[in-house]
């Protein structure tokens, strides 16, 4: 295989370059630098200069908040580049999200409907639409994401680490209403690297993958605090509504993945935390 990674600079596409790269699989990965991959002329040339076995699409806006705009750079880059690199025809897989559900039926089988409640659930909801059908795509849907990463702050999950050891001893507010089920980048990248060959062979469609322990913000910063050198009763629950609204419960079951025989047992919460803090600082 010779597999382009897009967003090979984030949370997720970096654990993915990494873990193709140690399994000894050849791996591209160009930076944003090098290619704006919302303008659809540099990624044909992109694609045609190297020509790709196989593609894995890290490369989102997936913070929420930057989604409500629904400018043309967030189209681009959330639902038009998901088309543009399934059109190429190469076995495709594509990250989408939970958040293409309203949190209000947990657990979600793949077949459940979409219905997303803001512009970024809404936004990887039609990219689906888009590329669902074809039989060189395979759609791996995962909910909020962690895993080690230079900057604490560019993560959900350890953004709370961020937070405590900012606030030098003093309180933080965190999130104590929507249920997480916080998923270990270095667990999904295994998981993909699994899949990869088999994608429009064997398997092609919709697939989801989670981590298994539902918690709040609240509770993962209780978890986190102690690992970084803070006290959790800095931690305080917050039950304040979110300004974008943002799904209660979104479980993806993953039933449909385990029934591969290729399913990647996710690593538990806190020892994956101690890995990801550990290894980013
Ligand atoms: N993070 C989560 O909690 C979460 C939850 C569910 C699903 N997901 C999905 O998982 C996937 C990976 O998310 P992530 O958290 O790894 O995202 P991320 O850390 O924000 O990384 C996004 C990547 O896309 C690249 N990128 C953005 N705009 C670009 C452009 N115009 N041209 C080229 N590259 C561009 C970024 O490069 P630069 O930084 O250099 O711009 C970065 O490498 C996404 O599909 C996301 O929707 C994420």
């Amino acid at each position: 295989m010779n597999v382009l990674v897009t967003g090979g600079s984030g949370a997720l596409g970096s654990q993915v370059v990494e873990a193709l790269r140690q399994a000894g699989v050849q791996v591209v990965a160009p930076t944003h630098a090098e290619v704006d991959l919302t303008d659809a002329d540099a990624l044909s040339a992109m694609l045609a200069h190297y020509n790709p076995t196989h593609i894995v699409n890290c490369a989102a806006q997936r913070r929420p908040d930057r989604c409500e705009s629904e400018d043309e750079a967030v189209i681009a880059l959330n639902v038009l580049l998901p088309k543009r690199l399934a059109a190429f025809g190469r076995p495709l897989v594509h990250i989408s999200t939970d958040y293409v559900f309203n949190g209000a039926n947990a657990p979600y089988n793949e077949e459940a409907p979409r219905r997303p409640l803001n512009a970024y659930g809404r936004q990887k909801a039609e990219a689906e639409t888009l590329i669902e059908a074809l039989p060189n795509v395979l759609i791996l849907r995962v909910p909020i994401l962690f895993g080690p990463i230079q900057d604490w702050s560019n993560s959900a999950v350890t953004v709370l680490a961020a937070n405590l050891l900012k606030a030098k001893g003093g309180s933080v507010m965190m999130d104590d209403i929507a249920i997480r089920y916080p998923t270990f980048t270095c667990d999904i990248a295994q998981q993909i690297l699994r899949l990869l060959p088999h994608v429009g062979v064997r398997f092609q469609g919709i697939y989801h993958y989670s981590g298994e322990e539902a918690m709040t913000k609240f509770t993962m910063g209780m978890t986190m605090a102690p690992l970084v050198g803070c006290d959790a009763s800095q931690c305080l629950p917050d039950h304040r509504p979110t300004p974008v609204p943002r799904p209660y419960d979104c479980h993806l079951s993953t039933r449909k993945l385990r029934q591969t025989g290729l399913f990647v047992a996710p690593t538990p919460f806190a020892t994956a935390l101690i890995k990801a803090l550990m290894v980013s600082h």
